[in-house]
């Protein structure tokens, strides 16, 4: 058998602090209604004290936990994110002090909501060359930061979340089996955060422009992932002779449940099969599918052997799908 990358812990970490749609009811000119029939969403969370970095690091704790071993045995650390803690150092160099992992070097990778998808091939890059041993890969965004809360077309939308997975080799077939990703940056115009690069730095005109918050075409965007998304997931699903039935878990990024839900029926599947936290957290852009992970394996959903197709679409656009074949055990007492 030919050396696969292999997710062999999960972990997440959500901050405490719950915005509820009652309580966003209370800020703008919205209901609950509108946010829960259009979206899915009932509450995010949000971080009120602390970075990106913060959350990356203990959801990358509970990854070192759960395989049993300390923060010294990591080769790297990638951490894709959308909302680094500052421009530089890198979020990952954060990480890696906060962690201790004296051994492992880390950079960040930028591809928005795909961001965990695109971050996950790359470290099995590094995993199937025969370099690295262990990979840690974050997805971490405090989108909070981001958001203007008089925007009721997006902060409805978006919460804060990290979730982190461990990458080894393997041989028995288990592991990261396929992936297709794209990008498309005739997207661009329609989900960006304005200010803040070299094309408009910090000006008082970006503030009072709140060109410092993100922006979204929701109906722009929202046309092309129902396409992309699905697009994506079939492709993969065909060229791994992948039938709806054989598939155990689809994990999609969670930004719009009828998003999920178009997708889900393209791909022939039962809504059983798809993880679904849109509800509780918003879209939290990388941390979404790593967080999904994490949590149906900690509830004991997951198997050794159960077919996994991750699916992703966001600003760029970027998108992509990927099919592990899931290789851990459920935990202890599960
Ligand atoms: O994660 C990265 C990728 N992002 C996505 O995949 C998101 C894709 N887009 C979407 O999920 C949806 O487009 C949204 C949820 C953002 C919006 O849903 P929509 O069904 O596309 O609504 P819309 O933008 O067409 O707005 C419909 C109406 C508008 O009013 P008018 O112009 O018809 O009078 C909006 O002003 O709903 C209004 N509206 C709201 N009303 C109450 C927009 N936001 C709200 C709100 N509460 N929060």
């Amino acid at each position: 058998m030919s050396l696969r990358a292999v997710i062999t812990a999960v972990g997440h970490y959500v901050p405490e602090k719950v915005l509820t749609n009652a309580d966003l009811e209370k800020m703008v000119n919205t209901s609950n209604e509108w946010i829960m029939t259009r979206t899915g969403i009932r509450e995010r969370h949000v971080m009120e004290h602390g970075a990106t970095s913060d959350m990356g690091a203990k959801a990358a704790e509970m990854v070192l936990k759960n395989r049993g071993i300390t923060a010294l045995d990591l080769d790297l650390i990638i951490v894709a994110t959308v909302t680094p803690d500052m421009f530089f150092p890198s979020t990952a160099c954060l990480v890696q002090e906060k962690i201790g992992a004296t051994n492992a070097w880390g950079f960040d990778l930028n591809a928005a909501c795909s961001g965990f998808v695109y971050a996950l091939t790359v470290g099995q890059q590094f995993i199937e060359a025969g370099r690295y041993k262990k990979v840690l890969v974050i997805g971490a965004d405090k989108m909070t930061s981001i958001i203007d809360y008089t925007d009721r077309n997006t902060c409805v939308l978006f919460g804060d979340a990290a979730g982190a997975v461990l990458l080894e080799p393997g041989e028995d077939g288990k592991g990261i089996i396929d992936h297709k990703m794209y990008s498309d940056g005739t997207g661009a115009p329609y989900l960006y955060m304005a200010a803040g690069g070299s094309l408009h730095p910090a000006t008082h005109d970006t503030i009072d422009k709140k060109m410092h918050s993100l922006y979204q075409d929701g109906k722009s965007v929202f046309k092309a992932a129902v396409v992309g998304m699905a697009d994506v997931s079939v492709e993969i699903m065909e060229r791994n002779n992948l039938k709806g039935e054989m598939i155990d878990w689809l994990v999609p990024h969670q930004a719009n449940l009828r998003i999920i839900d178009a997708t889900a029926r393209r791909m022939g599947l039962d809504a059983s099969k798809v993880m679904i936290n849109i509800e509780r957290y918003g879209n939290t852009t990388a941390a979404t599918i790593p967080l999904c992970l994490s949590e149906w394996w900690h509830d004991g959903k997951m198997k050794a052997g159960d077919n996994v197709v991750l699916a992703s679409f966001g600003a760029g656009y970027t998108w992509g799908a990927m099919y592990i074949k899931w290789a851990i055990d459920p935990p202890a007492g599960k």
